[in-house]
């Protein structure tokens, strides 16, 4: 093996490490999500939530996917299942409708920053809006609003 060869390999053993050690904390990297089994809802963002409506196994197929997603990504702020430990708001609180989806996707869109420090991520940066919008629908199905 020549010498740019062991580099080359050294760091893509290191570049592995690196990514399992992620992958052991679990919440430090927000995960993509495989949303191929939905309908696709292209770049634009919707306005409303798109899924509200849907139902059938495809409905299940995308409180699946917003769970998961939201286990994932939302939880170690916004708390397990939803119900809010303090450190953020519930979001089994927010209105099912188009105020609801409006703050939402302002939300997901733009995070949360004060005076230079981030409360919440960009999280549209991380997922897509078909993943951000299964979601929505999947609290909107554990909601507790009155
Ligand atoms: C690093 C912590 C963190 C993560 C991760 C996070 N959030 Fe947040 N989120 C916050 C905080 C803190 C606020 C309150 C911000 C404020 O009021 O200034 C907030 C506010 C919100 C709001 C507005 C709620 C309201 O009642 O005003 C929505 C909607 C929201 N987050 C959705 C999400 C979703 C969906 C995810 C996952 C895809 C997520 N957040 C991930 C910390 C987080």
């Amino acid at each position: 093996m020549n010498s740019s060869k062991l580099v080359k390999s050294l760091c893509i053993g290191v570049m592995m490490t690196s990514s399992f050690g992620v992958l052991a904390h679990g919440d430090v990297t927000p995960q993509a999500m495989d949303t191929s089994t939905i309908t696709a809802l292209g770049k634009e963002w919707k306005e409303q939530n798109p899924y509200r409506d849907v139902t059938g196994d495809l409905r299940k197929e995308i409180l699946r996917i917003g769970a998961s997603a939201y286990n994932q990504n939302c939880a170690r702020c916004h708390g397990l299942e939803g119900i809010s430990g303090g450190i953020a708001p519930d979001l089994r609180m927010l209105p099912s409708d188009f105020d609801g989806d409006e703050w939402y996707v302002y939300r997901v869109r733009n995070g949360a920053v004060r005076n230079g420090a981030v409360y919440m991520p960009k999280m549209a940066d991380y997922l897509s809006q078909e993943a951000l919008w299964s979601v929505r629908t999947w609290l909107e199905s554990v909601s507790v609003e009155e």
